[in-house]
């Protein structure tokens, strides 16, 4: 018996890898994070398959879950939203099944911001303007942030943030940002990338706050910070240049 944590993806269905999908198939019993897992992705589950929503759940219920399977030798497909290597609370989780003895697997999954930069239609790295992107997010009920990751400390860099679980606080945090990237810097907000009603609001720090309240978007949104979001006329990477040898033209590395 296994656990089979899964990265569900941003929201549309076919999102998922297929090894996700093909496990979810396999499993007898479905966990799924119901605030943000699509209900169609539980059609992959065989028939007969025991669904529960973890979203009403605490800890200690979704542990009794994962034993009541372990004893009668059923394999689990945990399912939630996005990827599994951010914001997914599946640490815990890990940790009380390797109490157990429990054997486990984590199948990574397509994360909102890289859902959300797909809607903007834009990369988040471009050369010689942006090299790094931060995931990041703000303080809120379920988790406070470390002392020393503060967004100001992030902003110094310039580079492209994204901040998760934050949308609420968007005033505050466009105070924090104006100081490194101007009034005038490049921000994005996609509601529920991928999903069929997504929405996209692209502008800059003094009126975004503005925008998003009028839109009435409070939940499931990334923001997308810095200038790589609005950048043109930067120079092309060395990867396609004709001068530049590389391994696949027989070159080095
Ligand atoms: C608990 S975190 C889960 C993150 C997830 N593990 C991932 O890899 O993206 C939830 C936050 O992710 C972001 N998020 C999740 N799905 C999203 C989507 N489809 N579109 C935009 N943002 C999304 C929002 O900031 C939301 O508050």
């Amino acid at each position: 018996m296994t656990v089979h944590f899964i990265g569900a993806g941003p929201g549309a269905a076919d999102l998922i890898t297929i090894r996700g999908r093909d496990l979810i198939a396999r499993c007898p019993v479905c966990l799924y994070a119901g605030s943000l897992v699509q209900a169609e992705l539980l059609a992959f589950c065989p028939e007969g398959a025991r669904i529960v929503n973890t979203a009403p759940l605490d800890l200690d219920a979704i542990e009794a879950e994962f034993l009541a399977a372990h004893r009668a030798g059923l394999d689990v497909a945990r399912l939630h939203s996005g990827d599994l290597s951010i914001y997914s609370a599946v640490a815990e989780q890990l940790r009380r099944l390797e109490r157990h003895g429990i054997p486990y697997t984590l199948t990574p999954g397509v994360p909102a911001f890289a859902a959300a930069a797909a809607a903007l239609g834009r990369e988040l790295t471009v050369p010689g303007v942006a090299q790094s992107v931060v995931l990041t997010r703000t303080s809120g009920r379920a988790s406070a942030m470390p002392e020393r990751e503060t967004l100001a400390a992030f902003a110094a860099t310039g580079t492209t943030l994204v901040l998760h679980l934050a949308i609420q606080a968007l005033p505050r945090l466009v105070e924090d940002l104006v100081p490194f990237y101007g009034a005038d810097g490049a921000v994005a907000v996609v509601f529920r990338a991928s999903w069929p009603d997504e929405r996209i609001i692209r502008g800059i720090l003094s009126t975004i706050a503005a925008e998003v309240e009028a839109s009435g978007i409070d939940r499931t949104a990334t923001i997308l910070v810095g200038p790589a979001l609005a950048a043109e006329g930067f120079r092309d990477s060395a990867l396609y240049s004709p001068d530049y040898v590389r391994r696949y033209r027989g070159g080095g590395d």
